[in-house]
């Protein structure tokens, strides 16, 4: 997410969230200690089913390539015998047979051209191989999302002369695409026209799955019954589900929202303010919440695609809580029900887990394994994560009539538990994050992993101080924390720590250097395991705040391999200038890596000057283009070996 949404995602503290001081006795004695105390407490012994990689000697072993330095340059820089290829920018036609207009560099495509074109700003991705053995890794679907928009760079005049074909063009580059690829002589290119080539737009209509669905809270004059929402917003990271389905979180959904100029209680905890960042409403009434205040309601979910199928309905899965979700990763127990673990990318918001109900079905007959699991996840319990200071902590549910959530308290049932989890998992006493982003799960050691990216904020006069989870003040440089949940990924408590606070020794503000093994970096976002067990992380540090004070070492965004055995991290590739590394997905043989480069070019002003679109990246497209795109990086050896070796 750049550096635009980062300066309003600390709007939730003008709402009247109870922002309560850490009270609980123990804790505030633990770190009294200051961060040194905190730090001992987090990286000493710990129990078993937790390897220390901060802590661990040797290893090296996973990562063989040659570490690549920071760079301010605008291009992709890759290790000695890497190949990075470009395929699927911003304006490419999806494929879609018989509607395949052209990119036109002036940004004349329409708002229908735009509807059948790669959207803007690529996020989570994620690879589904077609056929069979080796096929599967030369053929598949790449499933992707496409977070925002720059409004600058979308229109020939960027904001000016805003009209109503402005607003459709800008939510057609919202939204999913599906895109078949395939791997020949010339390395990956799109297939085109493909039958599964599709597009999720901010207008395509959802079903409503899960405890939400027609509630009276989700029902607008447009949709009376609550059961069909126009559009998915801000879609960030992506998760794959064990039945071959795409999730995707629907991020920072309230600046689409122009609010009422006095917002009541549950439109402040939502960041919903009278003014929109947007400006959709002013062409389509949907985004004014003082006219259609539920309209918001409808966003903020985990929406579920089905790629293989391009007849399939999206499902918004309302049983997996309403947040602003970075996206949605899944675990299977060992007796095979499904554990979605999900984060809320904003300052002081939580970590939350849905445990399904039944058992993930195999499919077989007419079905195929996702028909199979069609309503799998509508049905199971959602928690909230409270990490306490002596590296225990519990899953805290989210089920009404249990504990706080009953009528008295505001919640009528369980739908309106999971629209206003926030309220609820204030109410329950989570612990506030620092704005959790991607989460990866080690199937070999159980662990679940989840970048914080940075907090500012935290430690502000009015806004929570430290805790052991998030143990420093002015949190510019972010962490990654780790946890085992006990006995299976469905149980309700777990033990934690940190994999590691990210940072640079040569700083002078002890909470800015961290205690990274390596290659050091600043504001990890993106998190993935790739088959060999190697750790890719990615970064965003917001284009605003790159390249000075605390952050002026780190260069350009970029993206590290960690060895967690070893604690190791090297630095593998860096992005071209302005932009964020989001998105990483594999071939099923290990021997492609697919990423995405999101907001080449952004600068801290494009947004509020609509005669200045960045000018300050030309990438891809090279010299002389005048709009940076977002792409996809296909990354290859030379050699055809694993990445990462
Ligand atoms: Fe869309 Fe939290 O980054
Ligand atoms: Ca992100
Ligand atoms: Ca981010």
């Amino acid at each position: 997410m750049a550096k635009d949404f980062d300066s309003m995602e600390d709007s939730n503290r003008s709402g009247n969230a109870p922002w309560h001081a850490v009270s609980d006795p123990a804790r505030r004695v633990w770190l009294q200690g200051g961060l040194g105390t905190a730090l001992a407490a987090a990286f000493g012994p710990l129990a078993a089913g937790l390897s220390g990689c901060a802590t661990a000697q040797g290893g090296g072993q996973k990562l063989g390539f040659q570490s690549v330095p920071p760079t301010r340059g605008d291009t992709v820089v890759v290790p000695p015998g890497y190949t990075a290829q470009v395929v699927a920018p911003w304006g490419e036609p999806v494929g879609i047979a018989g509607n395949m207009p052209a990119w036109r560099p002036d940004a004349s495509n329409s708002a229908a051209d735009q509807a059948v074109q790669m959207g803007m700003h690529h996020d989570g991705l994620h690879f589904y191989p077609l056929g069979t053995g080796a096929e599967a890794s030369r053929r598949g679907l790449l499933v992707m999302n496409h977070e925002y928009t720059d409004d600058g760079l979308l229109h020939p005049g960027g904001l000016a002369d805003w009209s109503a074909e402005k607003v459709r063009k800008g939510q057609a580059a919202h939204g999913v695409s599906v895109v078949e690829v395939a791997l020949g002589a010339d390395g990956w290119q799109l297939v085109r026209p493909s039958r599964h080539a599709r597009r999720f737009t901010a207008s395509t209509p959802f079903a409503v799955g899960g405890p939400a669905a027609g509630h009276p809270l989700m029902r607008t004059a447009a949709d009376p019954s609550g059961s069909t929402v126009l559009g998915t917003l801000n879609n960030c990271a992506s998760g794959m589900t064990p039945w071959g389905t795409y999730l995707s979180g629907e991020e920072n959904f309230a600046f689409y929202f122009n609010g009422p100029a006095q917002p009541d209680a549950h439109q402040r905890r939502w960041g919903i303010r009278p003014t929109d960042s947007m400006r959709w409403h002013l062409h389509d009434e949907r985004f004014d919440a003082g006219r259609h205040p539920n309209e918001p309601n409808r966003f903020g979910w985990v929406v579920e695609i089905d790629p293989h199928d391009p007849a399939s309905t999206p499902v918004k899965r309302t049983a997996l809580g309403r947040a602003a979700h970075e996206g949605a990763w899944v675990a299977t127990t060992r007796d095979g029900r499904a554990v979605v673990y999900s984060g809320e990318d904003a300052r002081f918001e939580s970590i939350y887990k849905f445990v399904s109900r039944d058992r993930i079905a195999s499919g077989g007959g007419n079905l195929t394994k996702a028909q199979a699991n069609a309503t799998l996840l509508d049905h199971g319990t959602l928690y909230v994560a409270r990490f306490d200071a002596d590296g225990t902590g519990r899953w805290l549910p989210l089920v009404h009539g249990q504990g706080p959530l009953t009528a008295t308290n505001g919640f009528a049932d369980q739908g309106e538990v999971v629209i206003k989890a926030r309220q609820a998992s204030d109410l329950l006493g989570a612990t506030k994050m620092d704005r959790p982003e991607w989460l990866a799960i080690d199937p070999k050691t159980r662990e679940v992993f989840c970048t914080l990216t940075n907090n500012s904020s935290r430690g502000r006069a009015g806004a929570p101080g430290v805790d052991a989870a998030n143990p420093r003040a002015n949190n510019v440089m972010g962490q990654i924390i780790r946890w085992v949940d006990d006995g299976d990924f469905d149980g309700t408590s777990l033990r934690w720590n940190h994999l590691l606070l990210a940072g640079d020794p040569a700083q002078a503000r002890a909470e800015a250097q961290g205690n990274v093994r390596g290659d050091v970096f600043a504001c990890p976002d993106g998190l993935a395991f790739d088959q060999r067990g190697v750790l890719w992380i990615q970064t965003d540090m917001s284009s605003s705040a790159m390249h000075q004070g605390e952050l002026a070492r780190f260069g350009n965004n970029q993206m590290l391999a960690c060895d967690t055995a070893s604690g190791e991290i090297r630095r593998f590739l860096t992005g071209p200038v302005g932009c964020e590394i989001t998105g990483c997905t594999f071939t099923p043989d290990g021997r492609t890596m697919f990423i995405n480069v999101q907001h080449p070019g952004e600068s801290p002003s494009e947004r509020s000057d609509p005669a200045q679109p960045s000018r300050f990246s030309t990438w891809p497209d090279g010299p002389g283009a005048t709009r940076p795109r977002s792409a996809t990086v296909v990354i290859r050896k030379a050699d055809g070996g694993l990445i990462g070796t």
